[in-house]
């Protein structure tokens, strides 16, 4: 019988971003669903990848004055350089920039074109730059002419382009979500989706004319224009695996789940089986949506500063106690927040309370009892069997979690397992029988709590798998290849384990003290403080006192106000969204405080170089500068 195989992806990151604590959570879910069908024999691939077109990074460069190939190149490093260190196992990593992802594109579209399936038109529509995608009005409902996710206002563009007709593939589409239970999960999202469905489908504009954009790949029938970046994009879950031709294609394909947040549920659940269906290729087996991570409960954002680096977090707790909090917080689709209370308790109570000391008494006993080898498993009670024939549960159990990426709840099992051998061990209480001279019985406790502990260590191995490697090394163990959940062999030289999982102080986190100063912003209506940064992260902050020269409405707004600064060494312009508060009148010859280092950036089109200092007061904002005369440019200290 050929070998089962199993293919996970998660999405190609944009390149416009660093990569941060969501790029981490659901890499790290691939890599631990991986490791988990390793475990259970299957032939495995795992990919991810950089997505590095588009009219978003193409106006990032630009406004960095950077080259884009080079900003893409430098970008799409951080993410390969953050994946090792994390543990994360990927066969592969695709960047749309590559020939061969190139080659894909162009083919699969001339394939559409050639079937009829793309056609040229005048399109005028809403377009959100961050998405990259035009939006309806019906999207936009909420708040019309705004983003709904990134809540930035839309532009207006027109302009002849190329087509996908999405509509011909929708009562397929429909059809397929409805009989294919496998589909796309978890629940709530199939819902939205045949919600979805339930109006008709507009066509997909799949190209940008390249006279306004060349950042992308030339459609092979025009050259005039390149291709969208979410049809581009889309396709690297076959390009990658040599789509049409290659072995590793035809081997993985039919295996596929892809892995997604809620973000892209449109792209991957509408657009991408509707193109592949369009291409005559097979649609992906199986699409899993999960949630968003918030932190501390608020949203992840640039401009809160409470972006959270995997890295820092692993070194902070430990990669394993970072990677099981993720896998085990997060019920997979719904919303989960990111909180050192929340990882601190999950490491203290189930890693180290329950996981790390029961190893540590159970190899201390034999150590003490047994000469430090594990003792034979010699006529089990129905106690002892009733608590083994708890991993066969687990391993029953294990496939479906799999299948409906429920590892969560997988993990509850296990350490419901891990609770239930630690009372195990307190009942049997194996130091009073070793008193009255039962060694034998003794023995076979602790090879019943050993068996245990190295079926856990397995079963968590694909979450934890430095520190399940060094549980399983505690009795002579490998690294697992495939479950085997039996008894540790009789002999083996069994070690004592004190601390597999320190307890770690919520206090030495830094927790603490900005949830004081959470509460007492709560309180007295500011915010709280952010996170507290080094000195030298400081020092790179230029702030110089400015003397305003010339201050105008910014066309087109009614908050804008464009001003002319002298800064002493240059005079340049900053734009500043005072003109609600200020009569551009009084400003001029006024002396204000700007951050002079910062980024030019453009505001409303018009090129802003430095931010003006100023705090809320009233129902505006007051303007900060020196009390008295200062010299324009002088530093601010
Ligand atoms: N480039 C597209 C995807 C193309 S796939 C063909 C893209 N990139 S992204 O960099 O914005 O990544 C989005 C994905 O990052 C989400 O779908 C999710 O996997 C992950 N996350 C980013 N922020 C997240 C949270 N706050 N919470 C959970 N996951 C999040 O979209």
């Amino acid at each position: 019988m050929p070998q089962e195989t199993f293919y996970t992806t998660t999405p190609i990151y944009y390149v416009n971003d660093k990569p941060h604590l969501g790029h981490a959570y659901t890499t790290i879910m691939c890599d631990v669903l991986r490791r988990y069908h390793d475990l259970l024999g299957k032939d495995t691939f795992f990919l991810t990848g950089t997505d590095e077109h588009g009219e978003n990074i193409f106006r990032v460069a630009k406004q960095a004055g950077r080259d884009v190939r080079e900003l893409v190149e430098a970008n799409s490093q951080l993410f390969r350089n953050l994946w090792p260190p994390l543990n994360i196992s990927n066969d592969d990593f695709i960047r749309t920039t590559e020939e061969r992802h190139k080659k894909v594109v162009s083919e699969i579209l001339q394939r559409t074109y050639d079937a009829g399936d793309i056609y040229e038109a005048e399109y005028g529509g809403n377009y959100c730059l961050k998405c990259e995608r035009f939006y309806t009005d019906k999207e936009t409902e909420e708040k019309p002419g705004f983003c709904p996710i990134h809540e930035s206002e839309l532009e207006y563009i027109k302009e002849r382009n190329y087509f996908f007709r999405l509509s011909k593939r929708q009562d397929w589409l429909r059809e397929k979500i409805e009989t294919d239970p496998v589909f796309l999960g978890p629940a709530q999202f199939r819902t939205e989706v045949l919600a979805l469905l339930r109006d008709p489908l507009e066509d997909l504009c799949i190209s940008r004319p390249a006279e306004r954009m060349r950042w992308g790949i030339p459609l092979p029938f025009d050259r005039n224009f390149v291709t969208y970046v979410w049809y581009d994009a889309l396709t690297n879950y076959i390009s990658a695996i040599g789509y049409p031709d290659d072995e590793k294609f035809k081997r993985y394909w039919p295996s596929s789940m892809h892995l997604i947040a809620k973000d892209i549920l449109r792209q991957h659940a509408v657009y991408w089986p509707c193109m592949l269906r369009a291409a005559g290729i097979p649609p992906f087996r199986a699409l899993r949506v999960h949630g968003w991570w918030t932190v501390e409960g608020k949203k992840m954002s640039k401009s809160l500063g409470n972006v959270v680096q995997p890295l820092e977090e692993a070194e902070k707790y430990g990669l394993d106690a970072f990677r099981y909090f993720l896998a085990r917080e997060m019920s997979f689709g719904s919303d989960a927040d990111y909180n050192a209370r929340g990882l601190v308790g999950r490491n203290n109570a189930e890693l180290a309370d329950d996981l790390g000391n029961l190893l540590s008494r159970v190899t201390a006993m034999i150590g003490k009892y047994c000469g430090e080898r594990m003792p034979p498993l010699k006529d089990p009670t129905p106690e002892d069997e009733a608590l083994l024939a708890r991993l066969d549960g687990l391993l029953e159990d294990l496939p479906r979690h799999l299948e409906e990426t429920t590892v969560h709840a997988f993990l509850e099992k296990v350490m419901q397992t891990v609770a239930a051998t630690n009372r195990y061990v307190t009942n049997q209480a194996p130091w009073a029988l070793s008193k009255k001279g039962e060694s034998e019985r003794v023995g076979t406790i602790l090879a019943v709590a050993s068996a245990m502990l190295a079926g856990a260590a397995q079963v968590l191995w694909p979450v934890m798998p430095g520190k399940m490697e060094e549980l399983l090394a505690a009795f002579s163990m490998p690294r697992p290849e495939r479950l085997r959940l039996c008894p540790v062999e009789e002999g083996a030289a069994v070690r004592h384990v004190r601390s597999l999982f320190p307890q770690i102080a919520l206090a030495e986190t830094g927790a603490e003290t900005g949830e004081a100063s959470e509460g007492a912003a709560a309180k007295s209506g500011v915010a709280p403080i952010k996170k507290e940064i080094a000195f030298e992260d400081f020092a790179k902050i230029d702030l110089r006192v400015a003397t305003i020269l010339e201050a105008q409405k910014a066309p087109g707004t009614d908050k804008l106000l464009r001003l002319l600064i002298d800064l002493g060494v240059e005079k340049r312009q900053i734009v500043a969204g005072i003109a609600e508060q200020y009569d551009p009148r009084s400003l001029v010859g006024r002396q204000i405080v700007v951050v002079a280092n910062l980024a030019q950036r453009k505001v409303r089109g018009l090129d802003s170089k430095g931010m003006l200092l100023a705090v809320p007061s009233g129902d505006g904002f007051a303007l900060l500068g020196p009390d008295g005369e200062a010299a324009p440019g002088a530093e601010v200290s």
